[in-house]
């Protein structure tokens, strides 16, 4: 029997909405690495398990894979010939790539100026129809939903529910892997889709016998997006974390619902604690994420060193997306690297070395 993978969708069709004569649009999405942080626990001498969950492998560099093998699977399924989405980036780049993989149309809308560089060059290069919109994400939202009640066309944001069910598998790879649920699940939280879906996917695995335990669950967002701290909608979300902001979650009942049911809480970052946190997992343990997935281990890590986070605790935190989706946030933090301009002769490369290795 081969042993390929062939993507989430059949590796866990016994717990998704599909049947044998499903067409199955997938990229390989999922089976991503669960990476034990060394350097870090050490760093702030604490003795817990702290485990990313690099979502930046998926096929687009997101999480966002997960989700959209399921979403255009149904869409194409029921008969659609074009999906729509609004989105911060990463859900474009997804959207626009299973679209081609399936041969139907994706239509996206962006805030003009607000996502990142990476991010654009796939809806592009994947061949999305793209709509840069004066406005941010949230108004985006509220146009894509109007206009799928006037046109042929189904909606890939989390609002789809097939979404989070491609989502939760996260949950199920974790549990498989560890052999148990984790005491906490970190995640960055936007419109508040994944967070949800990963506590569905770990209620699952309780339910079904695979984990005997579940996670608390916790959403850190960017202060100045962070609708779940003030208790409210914001109006003008802004944050360097372009992914996540985001002032009117779609998923606002929901993840309140994960919060209580899992005796999680929400907390936020500033925007220099999450660079100061995507820069510190670069340089110490090599795994490089995008902006707003770090802001999952920043918290973690400010929780830990209050002892909100206990000692002995096993932590996973989500790395949401790939760092290499936003090159001018990474190179704009790095002005002071270790880069020198130097002649192309062995006497300057040796001197080069030389400095660099005194001290
Ligand atoms: N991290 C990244 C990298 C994201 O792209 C997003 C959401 C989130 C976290 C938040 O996830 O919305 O489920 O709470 N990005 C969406 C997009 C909004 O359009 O790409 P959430």
């Amino acid at each position: 029997m081969s042993t390929r993978y062939t993507g989430l969708i059949n590796k866990y069709r016994d717990h998704l909405p599909v049947n044998d004569d499903t067409r199955l649009i997938s990229l390989g999405e999922g089976n991503t690495p669960l990476i034990r942080l060394n350097n870090v626990p050490r760093a702030i001498g604490k003795d817990v398990d702290i485990y990313v969950k690099y979502e930046g492998l998926n096929p687009t560099g997101s999480f966002k894979d997960r989700g959209m093998t399921m979403a255009v699977t149904k869409a194409v399924e029921e008969g659609s010939k074009a999906i729509i989405c609004a989105s911060t980036g990463n859900t474009s780049a997804a959207a626009a790539a299973y679209a081609a993989r399936a041969g139907i149309t994706a239509f996206v809308l962006i805030p003009e100026g607000k996502i990142a560089m990476g991010k654009l060059a796939q809806a592009m290069m994947y061949g999305a129809v793209i709509m840069q919109i004066r406005g941010n994400f949230d108004e985006g939202m509220n146009l894509v939903k109007e206009v799928a009640e006037h046109a042929p066309v189904t909606i890939v944001n989390s609002i789809n529910p097939y979404r989070l069910q491609g989502q939760k598998t996260a949950a199920f790879e974790i549990v498989e892997e560890l052999g148990t649920a984790p005491d906490y699940h970190c995640l960055p939280v936007g419109n508040a889709g994944n967070i949800t879906a990963h506590w569905m996917g770990y209620t699952e695995s309780h339910k079904h016998g695979f984990a005997n335990n579940l996670p608390k669950m916790v959403g850190y967002q960017a202060a100045g997006a962070a609708p779940f701290m003030r208790g409210q909608m914001v109006h003008n979300p802004e944050t360097v974390a372009t992914a996540i902001r985001i002032g009117v979650p779609q998923s606002w009942d929901k993840a309140w619902n994960v919060q209580k049911e899992s005796e999680g809480w929400f907390d936020e970052l500033t925007d220099e604690e999450i660079l100061a946190t995507q820069k510190m997992l670069a340089q110490t343990e090599g795994v490089f994420c995008e902006p707003a997935s770090a802001a999952s281990l920043g918290g973690a890590i400010r929780d830990v060193k209050a002892g909100k986070i206990p000692e002995g605790s096993k932590i996973v935190c989500t790395l949401t997306g790939n760092g290499l989706k936003d090159p001018d946030t990474a190179i704009a933090q790095c002005q002071n690297a270790e880069m020198v301009t130097i002649d192309a002769t062995l006497s300057d490369v040796k001197d080069a070395i030389l400095k660099n290795m005194e001290g």
